[in-house]
């Protein structure tokens, strides 16, 4: 499902990732670890085209990537089955929880605004929102703001999900039930990467875990091996 090979990629002429090669298992979860500054972030952006890399290639839920950009269309191709969901939730302020859910689904994938509306609410039951439809985001605790932008991430119906330190803003009992949301995707059999400081939930949630160390892989192994 992931597959990336060689991956190298430079800010003002110093490499951030530097021969980066890595396979996600598909229906696994890849925790990727690492140093503040390491390059988790740039990792996970290139994987959804949201950065230009120098070199190497990646392969992931079927679309392949190559250094040096891809086409407006090959990218919202990529987009359609790569879903992310970032540290600062990104949910769009001036529509309603519900309108922010619907919204890719209606304009990214020309999906019947019934039908859409049907996957919204299912997604946002799923995520323990279902009382919260008709708000807009700036009223929702910042936990259930995560779990509204999982449930929009997940409304495109990705085959792959990319999470980037989904619960460092938040705090703890917010972060349980952000996390409670992300185990439950992750034994339903949804493919991600997640990056992730927490090492009780990578022990619980991981198959794989990577760790980078000034853009380069330095272990890789499984949650037993590595965070045992
Ligand atoms: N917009 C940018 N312009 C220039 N350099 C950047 C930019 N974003 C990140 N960097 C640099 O790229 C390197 C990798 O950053 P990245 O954000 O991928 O690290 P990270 O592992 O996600 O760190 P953190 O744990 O702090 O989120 C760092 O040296 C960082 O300073
Ligand atoms: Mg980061």
């Amino acid at each position: 499902m992931i597959e990336i090979d060689s991956l190298t990629k430079r800010r003002a002429g110093k490499p951030v990732l530097d021969g980066v090669s890595l396979r996600g298992a598909e229906a696994g979860v890849t925790v990727l670890v690492g140093a503040s500054g390491s390059g988790k972030s740039t990792l996970l952006r290139c994987m959804n085209g949201l950065e230009i890399f120098e070199g190497g290639t990646i392969t992931i839920a079927g679309h392949r990537l190559a250094a040096g950009g891809q086409s407006i269309a090959a990218l919202d191709d990529l987009r359609r089955d790569v879903g992310m969901v970032f540290q600062q939730f990104n949910l769009f302020p001036h529509l309603s929880v519900l309108d922010n859910v619907m919204l890719a689904p209606r304009v990214v994938a020309k999906v019947p605004v019934e039908e859409a509306r049907c996957r919204a609410v299912d997604l946002l039951d799923r995520v323990g929102l279902s009382a919260f439809v008709a708000a807009r985001p700036a009223t929702l605790s910042g936990g259930q703001q995560q779990r509204v932008a999982i449930a929009r991430a997940l409304a495109m119906r990705p085959r792959v999900m990319l999470f980037d330190e989904p619960t460092s803003a938040l705090d703890p009992t917010m972060t349980s039930e952000v996390l409670d949301v992300i185990l439950d995707l992750a034994k339903a059999g949804q493919t991600m990467v997640v990056v992730t400081h927490d090492h009780g939930f990578a022990k619980r949630a991981a198959t794989w875990v990577v760790e980078l160390a000034a853009g380069r892989i330095v272990r890789q192994g499984t949650a037993a091996a590595m965070l045992g």
